[in-house]
């Protein structure tokens, strides 16, 4: 349990954001904020934010062509330099089994020595990492600039909660 917060005070935080910049500078803020080690378990429909919220996360960890990230469906990992460790950023939508997610090496990244983020996570929730964070993304409504997002935090450690 993260130090500070209190069982009875634990839950899910909530965060809306009406458009992808503001998804973006959500996940800039929480970007500020990983460390290294840090398994970010991102769980929602196609067409959430997950990798919106990503870009935003690079952002705050330094990435310079944080612009650039792309969702890696089809490379199932793309690494990224930030300015105090790597990102690696995975994606677990073409992904069949927890045995081929192995098999590719993907879990390696979870203890590489950087922050990994997984898109589709909750496809196996056991090979997650019991101290992953985990994000949930919804569509909540419309707004003028697009989607009003739901992007919740289970059990957010304090650094996490703005
Ligand atoms: N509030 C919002 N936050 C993020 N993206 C939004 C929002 N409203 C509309 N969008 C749009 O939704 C899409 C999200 O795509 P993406 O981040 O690739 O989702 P996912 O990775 O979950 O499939 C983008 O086309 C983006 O422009
Ligand atoms: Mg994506």
């Amino acid at each position: 349990m993260p130090p500070g917060l209190e069982p009875s005070e634990r839950g899910t935080v909530s965060y809306f954001t009406s458009s992808p910049a503001e998804t973006i500078e959500l996940g800039r803020k929480m970007g500020e904020v990983l460390r290294e080690g840090d398994v970010v378990a991102l769980s929602g429909e196609l067409g959430t934010g997950k990798t919106c919220l990503t870009k935003g996360l690079a952002l705050g960890l330094g990435v310079p062509d944080a612009d650039d990230v792309i969702s890696p469906t089809f490379t199932l990992v793309n690494e990224y330099v930030g300015a105090r460790f790597p990102l690696y950023h995975l994606d677990a939508y073409r992904i069949e089994s927890i045995e081929d997610f192995q098999r590719a090496g993907l879990d390696e990244f979870f203890y590489a020595g950087g922050v990994a983020v997984l898109e589709w996570a909750d496809k196996w929730p056991a090979l997650l990492p019991a101290y992953s964070i985990r994000v949930t993304l919804a569509i909540a409504g419309e707004s003028s600039a697009g989607h009003i997002l739901r992007i919740s935090i289970e059990d957010p450690p304090p650094r996490l909660i703005f």
